[in-house]
């Protein structure tokens, strides 16, 4: 497909993901908080608590009844084509993005599976998840809620180690969280949905609603929301070079992921007791100490010193004969795609902006370009104009020591 219209098609398809996603994530979290927040003293005949806010303007009172009202209101309000829209979109997007392109996007440099290969593994991955996940649910392990949690978790990294052995990082990270949303859009689809039919039945024909579906119902919804802030990291990842073009990428994940929950677990009970308040300077301290440990050796490429007789940064004259090589690199392996006017026909403009025709423009995006080849081999993408390690070095070196060009 012509990459313009490809490029259009992902502007809209996004936007709507993130509209779809925004409204989904947003119910997710003030249905949780109003659960939370009910008050519970001495609630009116058949309610399980009230609850008072304000917002824009206007005072609100709800109520939660134990099981149903005694009579079904005229408008009941339902959430779900959020969820369903978010995850049909989420799917569109995988397609155009990863799928359309899998040699560049999706399959492993140097893992020599074919793009077809891996698009299969990608929805295979979707379908197994949530059929894993939702055995393990109504399993034994499903009177457990803690176990089970532990157990789905260990599942997941998993999947994101097996994924990262044939995906490149950000489609195995893509992958991570395609699964998880599916597992999520499909709590919705065939449990929470279900539940609630079954609760408006029992109502509309005056029979005494099956207090389990329900119960099951906030099991799965309560796992859909510890699940969200997982996922919004993994959306947002594409920009974080630095955890999926790390070497043990899914480990990254997984202690992201820890400390999504640890966070989330705090705010989900923040209402009853200050009991884990304790989990958010542990999660900040987390964060450093992921970020401590998953940092660099050292900016001078591991190559490099290997091959090279002096690791000390050039001076002047040499760093300017040394950019002769580099020109040289960065116009053989990244001007097809980053240029004024690419070759590559997947794309009609240049990849995030970034141009690389002139030694100024290759000056100017220096950081950047060690991020994406130095640090982590993340380009060129797919390794598809075969880079090699020593090039990488050189770049690195070229930078170390002032990125000079003349
Ligand atoms: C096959 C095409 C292709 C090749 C070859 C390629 N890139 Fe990229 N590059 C991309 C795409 C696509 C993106 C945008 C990724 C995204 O969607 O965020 C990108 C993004 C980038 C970015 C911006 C990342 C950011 O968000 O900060 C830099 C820097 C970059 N490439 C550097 C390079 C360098 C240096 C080379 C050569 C060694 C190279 N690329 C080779 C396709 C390519």
């Amino acid at each position: 497909m012509d990459p313009y219209i490809t490029e259009w098609l992902n502007l809209a398809v996004r936007w709507v993901h993130m509209i779809t996603g925004v409204a989904w994530i947003g119910a997710s979290f003030y249905f949780v908080w109003l659960e939370n927040n009910l008050n519970r003293e001495n609630p009116k005949e058949g309610l399980s608590g009230d609850l008072w806010a304000i917002h824009g303007g206007g005072i609100y009172h709800l109520e939660k009844y134990k099981l149903a009202p005694p009579k079904m209101p005229e408008t009941l309000h339902w959430f779900k084509w959020e969820a369903y829209f978010t995850w049909i979109t989420g799917v569109a997007l995988l397609t155009i993005v990863f799928y359309s392109n899998a040699d560049i996007y999706l399959v492993k440099p140097g893992s020599g599976i074919e793009p077809m290969t891996a698009v299969a593994i990608g929805v295979g991955s979707l379908i197994a998840g949530w059929f894993v996940y939702d055995f393990l649910c109504d399993s034994a392990l499903g009177k457990k809620p803690m176990l089970l949690g532990i157990v789905l978790f260990v599942f997941l990294v998993f999947a994101s180690w097996a994924l990262s052995l044939v995906f490149s990082g950000r489609g195995a990270y893509i992958h991570v969280g395609a699964i998880i949303g599916t597992i999520m859009v499909g709590n919705v689809f065939r449990i929470i949905m279900p539940a609630q039919r079954g609760l408006v039945k029992a109502i509309e024909e005056g029979t005494e609603p099956d207090p389990e579906l329900p119960a099951k119902g906030l099991l799965r919804s309560r796992h859909n929301n510890y699940l969200t802030l997982p996922v919004l990291f993994i959306m947002i990842s594409n920009h974080f070079p630095s955890t999926y073009g790390n070497e043990y990428n899914w480990a990254i994940l997984a202690g992201l992921s820890v400390i999504s929950v640890l966070v989330r677990h705090y705010f989900n009970t923040r209402h009853g007791s200050q009991k884990y308040a304790w989990t958010i300077p542990t999660a900040a301290l987390g964060l450093v100490c992921l970020a401590f440990v998953s940092a660099p050796q050292s900016n001078a490429p591991s190559a490099a010193s290997s091959h090279s007789h002096d690791a000390v940064a050039p001076s002047g004259n040499e760093g300017a004969t040394m950019f002769v090589s580099v020109k040289g690199i960065i116009l053989e392996r990244c001007t097809v795609c980053h240029s004024q006017s690419p070759t590559h026909p997947a794309f009609a403009t240049a990849p995030a902006g970034v141009i690389l025709d002139t030694p100024e423009q290759m000056q100017l995006e220096v950081s950047r370009i060690v991020a994406q080849t130095v640090t982590t081999n993340i380009m060129p993408l797919g390794n598809l104009t075969q880079m090699t390690q020593e090039e990488r070095a050189l770049i690195g070196k070229w930078a170390e020591g002032g990125a000079q060009i003349q």
